[in-house]
């Protein structure tokens, strides 16, 4: 490693840096470093951030219930942080039954995963063991979610030791097959779903993002589609797992994003934005039908064999729950809906860009596909690695980014006003013309 540092940074080439910009501060959308320096935070610190930094109610909601109650663990017991988001998340979610808390994303897929694969055996269905799921889809960075969501440039080194699934294709406007329209694509990819979960009744669940593949570069789901892989899961008796991870809690611009798809799961997974973006902490949600199955004598081993030291963490478990009276309190989802179309009225804007190739949005996300040349579409590249460049070079715009391959991503904190995603969007602006002199 070339950096002074013993730290080992997520997801990157150690060798291009010789030092990280040292974050020493935070507040609103602005990140600060030990330099003076300060950028926006253009990813909301990975998808996850909610009001901004230092949001006032959410640190006192932290000291409160830290000076009550740190940590105690949900084996043989019980506490109020746990039980009343419990409730809130299931009013919020009123078909589902039974929260199941974990630590972090991935872990809350896993438990979405190891729920849907025990349910049919603790039901005597002992054939249901295959799990079909979208292409380019991702749950997270350990084996169970890198088996499900399997991104090739992510994760091929350890394919060998990932479980076999279904995938299917997903209907996107973009670099779709020659001679066919969107809604013929579309068309053709829920049917050879259909095709499969009617003839093979080794199928246990469908898993999937909700409303869009994040990761997977901003794919956004055209309408109905995740409406119809519902309905074609109930009527072949496959349970429908739903990942809302990245896209719920107003991220696509609902509170619940599978309610606005018209689709209803049988297990569902929060994370990120849960805690307001202040610490770690994701849940998995399960129905009445799924919560009874694990229900009988001891002896009967149905119980669910699943639980982490953190589980349910009251500090983390107090503050999911201030921050979801806050978006009621501050009617967070009418905002982010206005706010949603500044980036709707940049995108003209930005697609005029020589570098671009396409642009995704949806709610607060856009997803901008830097291309060589619009004429050749190929993916941009550098000596160095994309996400390199581009965060040099935004943050001399004071922005923080951090790219998808060749996506730049801009996922601000929801609450970020109008005057500062205008912001976000011109630094963006800048930095995109910028690159075009760094090209090889
Ligand atoms: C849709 C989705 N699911 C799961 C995860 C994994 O979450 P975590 O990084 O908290 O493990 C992510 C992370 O980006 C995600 O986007």
């Amino acid at each position: 490693m070339k950096s002074d540092s013993s730290v080992w940074h997520p997801n990157t080439q150690m060798s291009e840096w010789t030092k990280f910009p040292e974050i020493v501060s935070a507040k609103g959308m602005w990140l600060y470093d030990s330099k003076g320096g300060k950028m926006l935070d253009g990813v909301a610190s990975m998808w996850c951030n909610v009001w901004g930094h230092s949001k006032s109610e959410l640190v006192s909601e932290i000291i409160k219930q830290t000076k009550i109650l740190q940590h105690t663990a949900l084996f043989n017991l019980t506490h109020s942080s746990a039980e009343n988001l419990s409730k809130k998340l299931i009013n919020l979610n009123p078909k589902m039954h039974s929260t199941f808390f974990s630590d972090n994303g991935s872990t809350a897929m896993e438990i979405a995963l190891k729920i849907a694969l025990q349910y049919w055996r603790n039901i005597g269905e002992n054939k249901k063991t295959n799990i079909a799921t979208l292409e380019n889809g991702y749950h997270g960075d350990t084996f169970g979610a890198m088996s499900v969501g399997y991104v090739p440039e992510f994760f091929s080194k350890f394919r060998s030791k990932l479980f076999s699934t279904l995938k299917f294709p997903v209907p996107r406007g973009f670099r779709i097959p020659k001679k066919m329209t969107v809604n013929e694509y579309q068309e053709q990819c829920v049917a050879k779903i259909e095709e499969k979960l009617e003839k093979d009744d080794s199928i246990a669940a469908f898993v999937m993002e909700s409303g869009a593949q994040m990761a997977g570069g901003v794919i956004i789901y055209p309408k109905n589609f995740q409406n119809q892989i519902s309905k074609i899961c109930k009527k072949n008796n496959v349970l429908f797992v739903l990942d809302e991870i990245a896209t719920g809690f107003g991220r696509l611009g609902s509170m619940i994003e599978y309610k606005k798809q018209n689709s209803t799961p049988d297990i569902v997974s929060f994370g990120k934005m849960l805690t307001g973006g202040y610490q770690t902490f994701a849940a998995t949600l399960t129905t009445k039908k799924i919560t009874e199955s694990f229900l009988g004598e001891f002896s009967d081993m149905k119980h669910l064999f699943h639980g982490h030291t953190y589980t349910g963490n009251p500090t983390a478990a107090a503050l999911s729950l201030k921050n979801l009276e806050m978006y009621e309190k501050f009617d967070l989802i009418n905002k982010i809906q206005k706010t949603s179309k500044i980036f709707e009225s940049r995108v003209g804007d930005i697609y005029n860009l020589d570098l671009v190739g396409d642009i995704r949005h949806k709610g607060m996300v856009m997803g901008i596909e830097l291309v060589h040349d619009k004429k050749s579409n190929k993916p941009i590249s550098f000596s160095q690695s994309i996400n390199k460049v581009v965060f040099e070079e935004g943050r001399k715009n004071q922005i923080y980014f951090r790219t998808l391959g060749n996506i730049i991503m801009l996922v601000p904190p929801l609450a970020i006003s109008q005057k500062d995603l205008n912001f976000l969007i011109d630094g963006t602006i800048k930095t995109i013309k910028s690159l075009s002199k760094k090209l090889s």
